[in-house]
């Protein structure tokens, strides 16, 4: 179904973009990053070939250099053995030199866990550590993930008060799920995470006044499952018929939506823009 002029103009006021804010906080970082002693320094580690996780590195590495920041990217392959991928970041926690360690997720034949208790809280530029973690479960934010930072900048860029509000997060993951319903109860929205296992996601979904999605799994979420004038939110990233694309049936939804947010263009910049903001965070840190 495609989109005649009615549709077009209302999509522009309904639209939730997030690439002029990522573009504003990468400025507010540039302008940060030449009053510093040092330039900060941002260490990538990428494990596989995962294509979307090449796309997300590529923007992480762009956006370093638009801001000036240095970075260095240790490429694994598959199958390599994990005792080398923590020796790394053994080396990179010792190393001044270095102020941020990104790991990029799915880290694949790895434990997950493993890999982030070994990332030393202060340079832990995606905020997963069990320290960093923990700190955001007792409401004291001192690295937010970058998807839950964008997600929650682009709530407050609406201005709706979340006092109250239903909020619905398709997805329970350590990444987005839980830190992000960390951060929505701390402003006294009514969070319901939904996953694989809810028996009926659109029971859910047509009581929330803001619905969070991120499965990863093309038009997942369609018109008839959310409230009228509801709020939505698309962090999925999928590649679907050779395109970038959310969770989003968009023809169907943004129908009913007061705001959502495109893929690409959405949440995706600013979970970039997040990222760099928190190496800066990172190096403030081991500076104080
Ligand atoms: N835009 C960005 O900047 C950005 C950043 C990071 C990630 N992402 C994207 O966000 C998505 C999720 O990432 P992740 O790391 O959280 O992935 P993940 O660990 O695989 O989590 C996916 C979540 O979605 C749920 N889910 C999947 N299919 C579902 C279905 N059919 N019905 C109900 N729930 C379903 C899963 O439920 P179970 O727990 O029951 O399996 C799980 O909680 C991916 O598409 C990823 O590419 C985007």
């Amino acid at each position: 179904m495609g989109m005649n002029k009615t549709d077009v103009a209302m999509l522009k006021t309904k639209n939730l973009g997030g690439t002029k804010l990522a573009d504003e906080i990468l400025g507010e970082v540039k302008k940060k990053v030449v009053t510093l002693t040092e330039v900060p320094h941002l260490a990538i580690i990428f494990v596989g070939e995962n294509e979307p996780s090449k796309i997300f590195i590529r923007m992480k590495q762009n956006a370093c250099k638009k801001t000036g920041i240095k970075n260095t990217l240790f490429k694994f392959n598959e199958g390599t053995k994990e005792s080398e991928v923590l020796d790394l970041i053994k080396k990179l926690n010792e190393d001044a030199g270095v102020h941020g360690i990104l790991v990029q997720l799915p880290i694949p034949n790895m434990d997950e866990n493993k890999i982030f208790n070994s990332i030393s809280p202060v340079k832990d530029v995606d905020g997963l550590t069990p320290k960093n973690i923990g700190n955001l479960l007792l409401g004291n934010e001192i690295i937010v993930p970058a998807t839950v930072a964008a997600i929650a900048e682009l709530l407050r860029s609406t201005n709706v008060d979340l006092k109250g509000k239903e909020v619905v997060i398709i997805n329970r993951s350590n990444l987005i799920g839980k830190p992000l319903s960390m951060v929505l109860i701390k402003k006294s929205a009514t969070v319901t995470l939904c996953h694989t296992k809810t028996k009926d996601i659109a029971k859910h979904t047509k009581q929330a006044d803001i619905v969070i999605t991120a499965t990863g799994k093309p038009n997942f979420l369609v018109g008839r499952m959310i409230k009228k004038g509801s709020i939505v939110i698309d962090a999925g990233s999928a590649r679907y018929k050779d395109k970038t694309c959310g969770d989003v049936n968009f023809n169907s939804v943004y129908k009913r939506t007061s705001l959502i947010t495109p893929v690409p263009g959405g949440v995706g910049p600013l979970t970039v823009a997040f990222t760099i903001k928190n190496l800066l965070r990172c190096y403030e840190l081991q500076h104080r």
